[in-house]
């Protein structure tokens, strides 16, 4: 039986940068996968470009049951130091909105990154490798693959969240938690679209493709100031993502299509300098027609200004600044970039990734229960959970 020091299930972020890491320090490392490519979900990541970090990443920008787990290997291994490897490697990027920061030329480049690191290392990759089975042993574990029996003294696992079956996620690493006695919180889609019930469907999908800037409020009070894309199943956009990371089934959330606005006042201005305004004129000024023209009844749209009461445009004006809409679901595993829940991190060490109950066992990257918000943060946080645990494998 072959024996390494570490042995990570997983090629994939979280993985590859915990495999260099230990590699660099001496550790004779392996890593598996049953995938016949390393690291695909940075491939498809940020549209191909890979929005690899974020420029300020801070602790409550990740969900997490609890809250003070990320603060420690967040704080040693910051963006600018995968930004430091970024550019030694000489690969060229840019900054958008938020400070998100992608490739210039494409995904690929922080594989190819990643994969000469682990190289470089002394770190070994073996795909299309399924696990069969686990097992403690005194001085660490022996796995079954289907490449044959091996040995580890630490094992790590990154295999990722239930995000994007297609691209071969699978609950291995929640059923090796649960194996080890581990707590796995639950799980659901997190950074997703949300659907229309069939009622709001025949009313709002002939607005698929617009997209307006908006606040929206979760019941929890979080709330995030980005773009709003209504589409054919419901609604999109960064705004829509980041708040269904805060958002559970049933509960309403609460769109502002005015953001920084107050929509009376604005009402107010308009019924004073054209008081013979239609309604539905003075709205298509401020929001695409078509939307106006969704949201209110046609009887409504075509009054002029002057003839709206006051308690009538006190109404409107609430439907602009806080439009609540309960939406029937969230489009899935399917099309989510992360998944909530997971590893329960109570369990493990925030300096090391390691099973406080399993020595040698480690736990990285979206497998456990942390999510970052959407603009880079996933990734940070498999880099910098992945290098606390290389430190210590
Ligand atoms: P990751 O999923 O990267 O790797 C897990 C690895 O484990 C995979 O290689 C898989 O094959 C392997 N594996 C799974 N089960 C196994 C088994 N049973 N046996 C062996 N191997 C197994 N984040 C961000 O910060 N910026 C972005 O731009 C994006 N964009 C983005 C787009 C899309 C479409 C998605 C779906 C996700 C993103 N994300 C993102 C999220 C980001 O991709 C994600 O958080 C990280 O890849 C998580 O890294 P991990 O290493 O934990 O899992």
């Amino acid at each position: 039986m072959k024996h390494h020091d570490v042995i990570i299930i997983g090629a994939g972020a979280a993985g590859l940068m915990c495999a260099a890491t230990a590699g660099y320090r001496g550790r004779d490392v392996l890593v598996l996968d049953n995938a016949k490519q390393a690291g695909r979900k940075i491939l498809i990541s940020g549209g191909g470009r890979c929005n690899f970090t974020n420029q300020k990443v801070e602790p409550h920008q990740f969900i997490c049951g609890n809250p003070h787990f990320v603060k420690s290997a967040l704080a040693r291994y910051r963006p600018s130091d995968f930004i430091e490897l970024v550019e030694r490697h000489g690969i060229e990027y840019h900054e958008r909105d938020h400070g998100q920061l992608f490739c210039n030329d494409s995904a690929k480049d922080i594989v190819t990154m990643l994969m000469t690191e682990c190289e470089w290392a002394g770190v070994k990759v073996k795909l299309r490798t399924d696990i069969l089975s686990v097992n403690k042993v005194d001085n660490g574990f022996v796995l079954t693959t289907s490449n044959g029996e091996l040995s580890c003294q630490s094992l790590v696992v990154a295999t990722g969240g239930l995000s994007m079956p297609k691209l071969g996620a699978t609950p291995y690493g929640y059923k090796l938690a649960e194996q080890f006695g581990l707590t796995v919180l639950p799980t659901s889609a997190g950074l997703v679209p949300f659907t229309w019930h069939a009622e709001q469907k025949a009313r709002f999908e002939a607005l698929s493709g617009i997209a307006v800037p908006a606040t929206i409020t979760a019941q929890d009070g979080t709330q995030f100031s980005e773009a709003l894309l209504f589409t054919h199943r419901g609604l999109s956009g960064p705004a829509i993502l980041q708040i269904s990371n805060y958002w559970r089934a049933g509960e309403a959330i609460s769109i502002n299509l005015f953001p920084g606005e107050d929509a009376l006042e604005k009402i107010e201005l308009a019924l004073k300098n054209h008081p013979k305004q239609s309604l539905r004129n003075t709205l298509s000024h401020w929001l695409p027609k078509r939307l106006v023209e969704a949201l209110f009844e046609e009887a409504q749209l075509d009054k002029a200004l002057n003839q709206l009461g006051h308690g009538e445009r006190e109404q409107l004006a609430q439907r602009l600044n806080d439009w609540s809409i309960i939406m029937n679901g969230t489009e899935g595993y399917r099309t989510a970039e992360v998944t909530l829940g997971g590893v329960d991190t109570n369990e493990l060490s925030s300096k090391t990734m390691e099973a406080k109950n399993v020595p040698g066992l480690y736990f990285i990257g979206e497998v456990m229960d942390v999510s970052g918000w959407l603009g880079g943060f996933n990734f940070q946080w498999a880099w910098a959970s992945g290098v606390a645990a290389g430190l210590a494998v």
